[in-house]
Formats: C-alpha cells, sequence, structure tokens
C-alpha cells in the first residue's frame, strides 16, 4: 500500500493546472449506455473511480479506448448485458448511476444494491421511487436492484431530499420515457448540468437544469455525441485550500470559478485574496493566519460538503473559533481526529465541529478514511512542522490525479512510498 510523506513548511508557489470532473465523467460515461454508438470524450481525468467505470461500461458489453491522455472513445453499439455485479459496485458507490441508462436504453437494468460508505447509509429510495413513477417495476432481490421498464411513461417527482446521483438517474431514465417527466426539488450542481447539457446534444428535450425544477420530453431516439467534460470544482478548492493554509501564491489554470462561488467567498472571508480571470484564478494569502469562518455545508449552490474537510485543515490553525457544520451527510467527521493527533483542537458535537485555531500543527502519522479527508490531511501535513504520513492514500487516487505531482509543481515536499508490511 503506498503512502505519502510529506514535509511541511512550504509556501505553495506556482500554477496548477485542474483536471476534468469525477463527479460530472461519471454520469456522462453512464450516459454513453442510453444509446449504442461512438462516444468521444474529452477532458477526461485519469481516477481509479474513471477506471471503475470503464471497467463497468465493459463488463455490460461496451468497449473502451484513450484516444489520448485525456480523452476516451467509448463504443457501446454492441451493449447487451444490463447486469452491475457486486465487484464493481462495492468498489465504487457511483456504478448505480448506470441504473438509469441501463432503464433508458434497454429497458432492464440488475445492479447490486450499495451498501453503506465512511461517510453515512447513503441509501438509494429516491432513486428507486422515482424509476417507480416512471412506470418501472422495481424489485430488490439477493441484494440486486432488479428493474424492469415495459410500460415507462413521464410523470412528475419530487423528490425529499436535494440528491445529485438520483436526479442524475432520473433524468436518464426519462429522457427516452414517452410523455413529460418533472423533477422538482432537482439538484442544481454543475455536475447535473454537464449530464443534461450532453444529453440535449444527444438530442434530449431537457428545460430548467441549474434550477430546482427540470422539465423533460421523451424523445423516441438519441444520437451518440463528442463531450468534453466540465473542471474540477472540487479539486480546485482543494488547491485553494493548500494556498490558503501554506500562506501560498498559486495561478489555478483551466478551472471554472463561476461554480465555485461558495468556496471563494469562505476564503475570500479568512483573508485569502483571490482574483478570477476567465478560466484562471489567482489566489494568495495575505494573512500570517486565516480569520476562523463558520461553514455549513449545503446542496449546490451552498458550502459543497466534499469540501468539508478541506476547509477544517485550514481552520486548523486560523485566528478564533470556526463551526463547522455538515449537513449533507451523517458520519463525515472522520478527519477529526486525524487532525487532532496533528495538533488540531477541535471536538466534534453531533454534526459540528468546533475548531479553535491552534499555534501550529505537528507532523504526525495519520490515516486516510475516505476521498475528501485524505485531501485534508495532506493540507494539514503541508502546514505542519516536521513530517506527516498520510497511509491508505488509495483513497486519494480514487478523485485526484497525480496530486503529489501537482503539488511538488508548486513548491511541496510530499513523495509517494510503499508501506513497509
Ligand atoms: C454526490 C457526489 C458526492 C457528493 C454528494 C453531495 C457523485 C459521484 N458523488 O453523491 O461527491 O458528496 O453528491 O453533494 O456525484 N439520499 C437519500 N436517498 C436517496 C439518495 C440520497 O436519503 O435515494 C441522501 C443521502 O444519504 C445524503 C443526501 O441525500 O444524505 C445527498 O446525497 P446525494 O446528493 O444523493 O449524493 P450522491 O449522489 O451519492
Amino acid at each position: 500500500m503506498d503512502k505519502f510523506v510529506i514535509e511541511g513548511g512550504e509556501r505553495l508557489k506556482g500554477t496548477v493546472r485542474i483536471g476534468g470532473s469525477k463527479n460530472a465523467v461519471l454520469p456522462l460515461l453512464a450516459a454513453t449506455i442510453l444509446q449504442k454508438g461512438i462516444y468521444r470524450i474529452g477532458n477526461v481525468p485519469r481516477l481509479r473511480d474513471v477506471e471503475t467505470m470503464i471497467k463497468l461500461i465493459n463488463i455490460l458489453g461496451g468497449k473502451t479506448k484513450w484516444i489520448e491522455e485525456h480523452r476516451l472513445e467509448v463504443d457501446t453499439g454492441q451493449l447487451e448485458n444490463h447486469v452491475a455485479p457486486y465487484e464493481i459496485v462495492k468498489e465504487m458507490r457511483a456504478s448505480v448511476l448506470v441504473l438509469g441508462s441501463l432503464i433508458g436504453g434497454l429497458r432492464r437494468a440488475t445492479v447490486s444494491y450499495p451498501g453503506g460508505c465512511a461517510i453515512g447509509e447513503r441509501p438509494i429510495d429516491l432513486h428507486l421511487k422515482g424509476l417507480s413513477m416512471l412506470g418501472c417495476d422495481v424489485h430488490i432481490r439477493e441484494g440486486y436492484v432488479d428493474v424492469t421498464a415495459k410500460h415507462m411513461k413521464g410523470a412528475r417527482i419530487i423528490f425529499d431530499t436535494v440528491t445529485v446521483g438520483g436526479t442524475e438517474n432520473i433524468l436518464m431514465a426519462a429522457v427516452l420515457a414517452p410523455g413529460e417527466t418533472i423533477i422538482e426539488n432537482a439538484a442544481r450542481e454543475p455536475e447535473v448540468i454537464d449530464l443534461a447539457l450532453m444529453l440535449k446534444k444527444m438530442g434530449a428535450r431537457i428545460t430548467g437544469e441549474g434550477t430546482e425544477v427540470i422539465k423533460i420530453k421523451g424523445v423516441d431516439q438519441l444520437t451518440p455525441c463528442d463531450y468534453e467534460v466540465i473542471p474540477d470544482r472540487i479539486e480546485t478548492g482543494t488547491f485553494l485550500a493548500a494556498c490558503g493554509i501554506t500562506r501560498g501564491s498559486i495561478t489555478i489554470e483551466k478551472c471554472n470559478p463561476s461554480h465555485i462561488k461558495a468556496i471563494i467567498d469562505k476564503l475570500r472571508e479568512t483573508g485569502m485574496e483571490i482574483i478570477e480571470e476567465g478560466e484562471t484564478i489567482k489566489a494568495l494569502m495575505t494573512k500570517k493566519k486565516p480569520t476562523a469562518v463558520d461553514i455549513t455545508t449545503m446542496p449546490y449552490p451552498g458550502f459543497p460538503t466534499d469540501m468539508q474537510a478541506q476547509m477544517m485543515a485550514l481552520m486548523s490553525i486560523s485566528r478564533g473559533v470556526s463551526a463547522i457544520r455538515e449537513t449533507i451527510f451523517e458520519n463525515r467527521m472522520m478527519h477529526a481526529a486525524e487532525l487532532r493527533r496533528m495538533g488540531a483542537d477541535l471536538r466534534v458535537i453531533g454534526n459540528t465541529a468546533i475548531v479553535k485555531g491552534a499555534k501550529m500543527l505537528s507532523g504526525a502519522k495519520v490515516m486516510a478514511t475516505d476521498l475528501r479527508a485524505s485531501a485534508s490531511l495532506i493540507i494539514a501535513g503541508l502546514a505542519a512542522y516536521g513530517t506527516t504520513e498520510v497511509s491508505r492514500i488509495y483513497h486519494i487516487d480514487r478523485g485526484y490525479e497525480s496530486i503529489e505531482e501537482k503539488l511538488r509543481g508548486l513548491g511541496a515536499k510530499i513523495e509517494r512510498s510503499k508501506e513497509q508490511g
């Protein structure tokens, strides 16, 4: 198993380029199942989750080929299998995104029911309820969700909770369902918009993406297309937090500042200077210590839960006391205990962490528990005195492409090395 060894204390300086969005590309790849044919998807990040989705498409009968470093060709011409097996879904929960596209494309889906994960229970009841409302027969058998769709029809679906994956699955199932589907309380995340834009390029009739009400008029057929993935807003935010904690001065290229307004606003409150210029952000930490800010995670356009752990690292050396409240997932504070091992002064009460800015952090051996927790420990390590070793970094490879190389490019002292034993 690999680990990261970080020598803290270097101020980040220089330029970093952001890759394509993990959470956008996964549903876009799933969407290629909707209509048989050849798709070329550009700005695809080389991540373990992307490899898992590719493996799943191959198991279903699709063919995939990297035609450039970040451009993937997907051929779903022969895709006939409708079973997403346990072995894949247990690797990556987002595999469940093939539910909607298998229903749309093959009218049949058998997908292993995803279990809980480190950050919460994460049920898919709303996905299944939505599919039932579209006229699908949904059964749970032997750990699998088995869905048949003989008589699909448009429906009005009101989600109890804002769900990103649920909105994406219903969008994909509804584009080829006769009649009109209305999704209310829909997720407004940029990744949902990206999926809607690709589906529209394929000929789907969708309006309202990016608002709480999405309307879909079913069509008989779609056409395969080529598409470019949006930049990863969480990778962008992670580099901004790393810049803040090291009192750095960096330029971030190929990002979309309009997708991270809530993050930029919070970081400005901490004392960072952030200049947005088209696809570029210039960030500079002028203060010796960030000012403490309170954070509450919310669905988009609110502050993203996927940036909560990284902000906790930044707040651990702030001037003042910060309250960080997690409202999306019930168990997303596991990094708190690891940060404490590095000298962070924090208490978790229910879903809120009270973080008192410590004078400094000190390097320690810590363990990554999930993807964004890993990012937060790396950020803390960059500012800590001494050496930090972050183990179980396989989590980070799920969602960050060559994070250590990108950080080294900014002057950080970080190495990947093999763990003993
Ligand atoms: C997606 C993102 C993830 C991000 C999350 C919230 C991908 C691949 N992953 O996950 O990085 O942290 O959005 O922004 O895009 N819920 C239910 N029933 C359901 C569905 C969801 O109760 O049927 C609950 C979940 O348990 C959670 C909340 O709704 O508490 C939000 O989850 P959801 O938006 O669905 O997250 P994902 O799509 O799984």
